[in-house]
């Protein structure tokens, strides 16, 4: 079996996969970082999103041995001591309700908010079209990442 090594959130991870061995898969069972959900794992639904090389990606949609030498951040290496203002504002605009979608909408809108300082309502729901809720009807979330904008800005 294949050996990779990856970086996630900070910490150096080494293992033997299956070839076959999901992505999503090698960050929740081998890596035991149970933030990056599993809904579909066709990539349709998004919850699975995390940043791999510093861009968004859905992670049932790669196999693991492609990580080999790559950095990821999962949803738990958003935070520092406090939570992450998209974090925050989920939390403070009741964005979350079963959270099952949560850690990848919020990968998806810290994207957004690194390219785009100051998103539309249009383009916060384009940024979070791959990721789907079940629960929240978006409005909520989208109150949230136009509020974590505007905290960010420190406005
Ligand atoms: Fe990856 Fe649904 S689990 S997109
Ligand atoms: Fe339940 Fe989004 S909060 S799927």
């Amino acid at each position: 079996m294949p050996t990779i090594k990856v970086r996630i959130n900070n910490r150096e991870f080494e293992h033997e996969v299956e070839p076959r061995l999901l992505l999503v898969s090698y960050i929740r069972e081998r890596a035991r970082l149970k933030g990056t959900h599993v809904g579909c794992d066709t990539g349709h639904c998004g919850a699975c999103t995390v940043f791999f090389r510093g861009r968004p990606i859905k992670s049932c949609m790669l196999l693991a041995v492609c990580a080999d030498g790559a950095e990821i951040t999962t949803i738990e290496g958003l935070a520092g001591e406090d939570l992450h203002p998209v974090q925050e504002a989920f939390r403070a605009h009741f964005a979350v309700q079963c959270g099952y979608c949560t850690p990848g909408m919020i990968i998806s809108s810290c994207w957004l908010l690194q390219n785009n300082a100051e998103p539309n309502e249009a383009e916060i729901r384009k940024a979070i079209a791959g990721n789907l809720c079940m629960c929240t009807g978006y409005q909520q979330i989208v109150d949230a990442v136009a509020h974590a904008a505007k905290q960010m800005r420190g406005a």
